[in-house]
């Protein structure tokens, strides 16, 4: 499969949640989200725009001692923060039991154990890149689906 990397600068924590609404109308059941950025760069606002765009009714926020969170929507959607995690704890956590061909799993801090994680899911893997580009801007880049995403309401950067 041809891999299409896009670039986005977002402007507002508003954009980004925008982006990862148009971004989640393209995932489908089977395929890992895998979300890599800095403190504060925004993963947790795109796994809540997934969240949302999946109709998950009540959010529960970021998952920390529970390290996952899962939602009854359709595809099953599963939310999980790797950020205290050592590589070899995550390979301990047996996240292959929430990568299904059923279900839509979104990995925060994927950067503990990017190499693992790569092989994790049975369908695709969209990979999202969060960085600063100054306080209330990000570069966001993305790559993993097969399509370009539809214009989004953000300023949109030459894809590389
Ligand atoms: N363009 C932007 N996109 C996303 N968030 C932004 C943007 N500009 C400012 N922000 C702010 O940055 C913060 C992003 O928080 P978020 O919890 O999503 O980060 P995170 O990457 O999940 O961090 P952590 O590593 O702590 O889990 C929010 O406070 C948000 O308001
Ligand atoms: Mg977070």
């Amino acid at each position: 499969m041809t891999q299409h990397v896009k670039s986005y600068r977002t402007d507002s924590e508003q954009a980004t949640y925008d982006l990862g609404k148009l971004l989640a109308q393209q995932l489908r059941a089977g395929d890992v989200v895998l979300l890599y950025g800095s403190i504060g760069a925004g993963k947790s606002v795109m796994a809540r725009a997934i969240g949302d765009a999946l109709r998950v009714s009540r959010w529960s926020g970021s998952p920390t001692f529970s390290l996952v969170h899962e939602y009854q929507t359709i595809p099953r959607f599963y939310h999980v923060d790797l950020y205290r995690l050592s590589s070899g704890e995550v390979a301990e956590l047996g996240l292959d039991e929430y990568a299904q061909n059923d279900s839509i799993l979104a990995i925060e801090w994927a950067d503990r154990a990017p190499d693992l994680l790569g092989d994790l899911s049975t369908g695709r893997t969209v990979s999202i890149e969060l960085a600063y580009s100054g306080e209330d801007s990000r570069e966001v880049q993305i790559s993993g689906l097969p399509a370009l995403l539809a214009e989004p309401a953000v300023p949109v950067e030459n894809g590389r």
